[in-house]
């Protein structure tokens, strides 16, 4: 019996839009959720692990051999005072951090900022990602 024509356009449908809900499913939606279960505090652990040999993260804390990373979320890109940021990063200044500007940079931030001076190489397991942006938006008055 050959398979009816209605069978094979429902076929062909799915055959083109499947790969794209997976894509939606399995990428941008699941590190969105991943942020919404998100552990702070193992983001603390994290960023104490990965970054505060080049960060403080404490209201009014100095810079290091990076800026100071109080309330990060919500400001302009490469805005801290006292901080000379590389003309890489400044280029973003328009921009501002949030969830996902901070989750791209430090996915990747020589891709985010060619010839940026963060010598890191960039986090890419989403889940710890998604716990340490957490923790970043998390530092600011009012939150803590
Ligand atoms: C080896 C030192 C080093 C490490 C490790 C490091 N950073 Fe950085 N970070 C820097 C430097 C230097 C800059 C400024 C980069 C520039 O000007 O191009 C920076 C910039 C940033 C900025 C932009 C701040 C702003 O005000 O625009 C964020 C956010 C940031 N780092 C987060 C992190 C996080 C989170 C980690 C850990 C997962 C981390 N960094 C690890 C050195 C480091």
């Amino acid at each position: 019996m050959m398979p009816g024509k209605k069978f094979l356009v429902l076929l062909s449908i799915l055959a083109v839009h499947a790969p794209m809900m997976d894509r939606a499913c399995a990428g941008e939606a699941s590190f969105a959720d991943m942020v919404r279960h998100a552990d702070r505090s193992r983001g603390h652990d994290l960023a104490d692990g990965m970054c505060s040999d080049c960060h403080t993260f404490d209201r009014g804390g100095g810079a290091m051999i990076g800026p100071n990373l109080y309330a990060v979320q919500g400001r302009p890109v490469a805005s801290a005072p006292d901080f000379n940021f590389s003309p890489a990063l400044r280029a973003h200044r328009p921009q501002v951090w949030t969830i996902d500007t901070l989750s791209t940079w430090l996915k990747n931030p020589a891709a985010f900022a060619p010839g940026t001076r963060m010598a890191f190489d960039g986090l890419t397991n989403d889940r710890d990602r998604a716990d340490i942006v957490v923790y970043l938006a998390s530092l600011s008055d009012g939150k803590e």
